[in-house]
């Protein structure tokens, strides 16, 4: 059972961002992961992950965006999630890391009754790419936010999306009107979209919502 929001806001910041205490209190399901997106994110996860038979999450911190996505799916889904886990200058602010342990109770928790099979690659995406072979329909990169690390993700990872299936970049529209972002996967995701030449050949954006960019493979 959650504690109360009203108890959690008044514990002091520095203890409510302490890693340790946090992977005590989010794996015992005392206080929930960190929200890293918008409702309306949530929903084009669950959306585009409810017919996909193969979902790849690339940065998965305490699970919240893994919770959306495995509340989405059912039995005969796989949803892999591939984070190492501990802290990374480059895909969270100072201070801030998950425990594997922790996030694995989250997921387990939201996936338990009737949702995916899960598979964790407690490992960096860049490692796991050269061993993966199989067609994948949702891939959601919000692993490293450098613009090397969203490049790197993309050129590993892209080839491997099936035909009308999806890659979505997260904290990809710093400066666009409706949206946020930063500079890392923004500045991938312009280069690559939004450039004189358009979207390479057989993607399209097919949706942008809040800090997200999701682009369609019609193959
Ligand atoms: C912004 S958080 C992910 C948030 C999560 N998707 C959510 O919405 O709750 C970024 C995560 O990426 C992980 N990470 C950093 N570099 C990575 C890499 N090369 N491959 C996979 N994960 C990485 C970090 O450990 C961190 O947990």
């Amino acid at each position: 059972m959650p504690l109360p929001a009203r108890l959690r806001r008044l514990t002091p910041v520095a203890l409510r961002d302490d890693p340790r205490l946090r992977a005590v209190a989010v794996g015992a399901g005392l206080i929930p992961p960190r929200t890293m997106h918008s409702e309306a994110e949530s929903r084009l996860l669950g959306e585009l992950a409810r017919d996909a038979r193969l979902v790849v999450e690339i940065g998965v911190y305490e699970g919240s965006s893994a919770v959306a996505l495995a509340r989405a799916m059912g039995p005969a889904q796989e949803l892999h999630l591939v984070d190492p886990f501990g802290h990374h200058p480059t895909a969270l602010p100072s201070g801030w890391g998950a425990t594997e342990r922790a996030s694995r109770r989250v997921v387990a928790r939201a996936a338990r009754d009737g949702g995916p099979r899960v598979v964790w690659h407690v490992a960096l995406s860049q490692d796991v790419a050269p061993t993966w072979a199989a067609h994948v329909d949702l891939l959601f990169i919000d692993g490293d936010h450098s613009a090397e690390g969203v490049r790197r993700d993309w050129d590993d990872w892209h080839g491997f999306v099936a035909p009308g299936g999806h890659v979505l970049f997260h904290d990809a529209r710093l400066g666009r009107p409706d949206g946020r972002g930063l500079e890392g996967p923004t500045g991938v995701v312009d280069a690559l979209l939004r450039g004189p030449d358009g979207p390479p050949p057989g993607w399209a954006i097919a949706a942008e919502v809040d800090r997200t960019v999701a682009v369609r493979f019609d193959g």
